[in-house]
């Protein structure tokens, strides 16, 4: 099968490598890819929001299967778009994708389904939202509405911080029209957990959980990012407590959702927060998260493209889904300054024999050159946490280029948990 992957970033090379290995792949392609993914795919210069350029590519080049992994193109119909022309695809149309590119359509669905999740407010006059932090308790979570680049949610310690955000989404308007509406909600906490799902809308199986870490330094110290790497499993998700996910959260979203109309097709992403109260949902996405990707297929022992197949055809029930039951580590390699000013251009030598994925790359007459502010990053497998984490450290060391940064003290959290 011809098989074309939309993105290009570390969970489509995630992707990519996995679903090379199934024996029903004759060729992949990646749009746009990058220059660590073509060396397991062939890029193709079209941009993931370029939907008519994408459906154009797939029907010249009659693709077979098409994976959309990134939350824009989800969000702005490339799948509606793709299935127009006949083509299969893995990810949810428009209507469902709307889980992840509306705050709040997904808190609304949240109340009026009993799925629990922080209390909260939606606002679509600024003087309202402002007029309403007054009296509201602090810390508390803004979030814009709509997509934004994973930067709209400011967790605000003074009300000052929240009426700023507010003033920032509303009026500033720093995300566009995504900041036309505004969720104020109660602040949560707990350990997080992200688990990935597949779902065909009648079956849902969780995938292994993982533990993300999104702070730029050790001990979840400086900016938020996109995240600096990941350990799967997360030890805080014990069985019990995937078991009350499952009838709580899982299931009824997966029904809720065929309720309204949006039948969701793909992979459904829930961020949870394990409360005193019970686990909460903190956020959903509609697709693969970054990078947890590269934790969670890593310890798939069933092939993917074969499962991706099977939501198509909405036969989930009948594919082989299976993980091992040991542990996975993924550290990210980043420009020195990412999240904020970083340069870029210099030359990247990893080992060809191990698990990397490139997230920020490009090729130039040969040479892989650093691309992004997330690089790449390093994946290792073991039979527990504790090996995975020392193998995928001691890979680290094998990967250089100018200017590298990465935590130290991925999976940490998690080691402390289990012991
Ligand atoms: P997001 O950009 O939606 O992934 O959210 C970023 C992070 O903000 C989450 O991973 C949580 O750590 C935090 N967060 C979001 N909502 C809440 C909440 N209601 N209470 C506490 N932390 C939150
Ligand atoms: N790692 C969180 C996300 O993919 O949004």
């Amino acid at each position: 099968m011809k098989v074309m992957v939309v993105g290009g970033g570390g969970r489509e090379h995630a992707i990519i490598k996995k679903i090379k290995e199934s024996n029903k792949v004759s060729e992949i392609f990646a749009l746009p890819g990058n220059g660590g993914i073509a060396q397991d795919a062939t890029c193709v210069d079209i941009g993931a929001k370029d939907i008519d350029a994408i459906v154009e590519f797939a029907v010249k080049t009659q693709i077979d299967f098409a994976v959309v992994a990134p939350d824009d193109p989800l969000v702005l119909g490339c799948v509606d778009a793709l299935n127009e022309k006949g083509i299969k695809t893995f990810g949810p149309n428009k209507a469902a994708a709307i889980i992840e590119g509306s705050k709040v359509f997904s808190k609304n669905l949240m109340k009026k389904y009993n799925i629990p999740t922080a209390q909260y407010e939606v606002f679509t006059d600024m003087n309202a939202a402002l007029k309403y932090l007054d009296t509201a308790p602090i810390p508390t979570v803004v979030k814009a509405d709509g997509l934004a680049l994973g930067k709209g949610v400011i967790i605000a310690q003074t009300r000052e911080e929240a009426k700023n955000a507010v003033k920032s989404m509303m009026e500033d308007k720093v995300f566009g029209e995504s900041g036309s509406s505004v969720v104020i909600e109660e602040f949560l906490t707990g350990p997080e957990v992200s688990v990935l799902s597949f779902t065909d809308g009648e079956t849902l199986i969780p995938m292994v959980s993982s533990m993300d870490h999104k702070r730029a330094l050790d001990n979840d110290m400086g900016l938020n990012t996109g995240g600096m790497g990941t350990v799967a499993p997360n030890p805080y998700y014990t069985e019990e407590v995937a078991k009350e996910c499952m009838e709580k959260i899982f299931i009824p979203t997966m029904e809720a959702m065929n309720k309204e109309g949006r039948s969701f097709s793909g992979c459904l992403y829930f961020g949870l927060m394990l409360t005193s109260d019970g686990p909460k949902v903190i956020e959903y996405n509609c697709r693969f998260g970054d990078p947890e990707t590269q934790v969670v297929l890593p310890l798939l022992e069933s092939d993917l493209l074969e499962i991706m197949l099977h939501i198509s055809d909405k036969t989930l029930k009948d594919a082989d889904v299976r993980f091992s039951n040991g542990s996975a580590c993924c550290v990210v390699m980043a420009s020195n300054g990412y999240p904020g000013k970083y340069e870029t251009g210099y030359e990247i030598t990893i080992p060809t024999d191990k698990n990397i994925y490139v997230a920020g790359a490009k090729l130039a007459d040969g040479k892989l050159l650093t691309g992004g502010g997330r690089v790449l990053g390093v994946t290792e497998t073991a039979p527990n946490l504790k090996e995975a984490i020392d193998k995928a450290y001691a890979t680290v060391k094998e990967v250089s280029f100018a200017n590298a940064y990465y935590r130290s003290d991925i999976g940490a959290k998690a080691l402390k948990a289990l012991n």
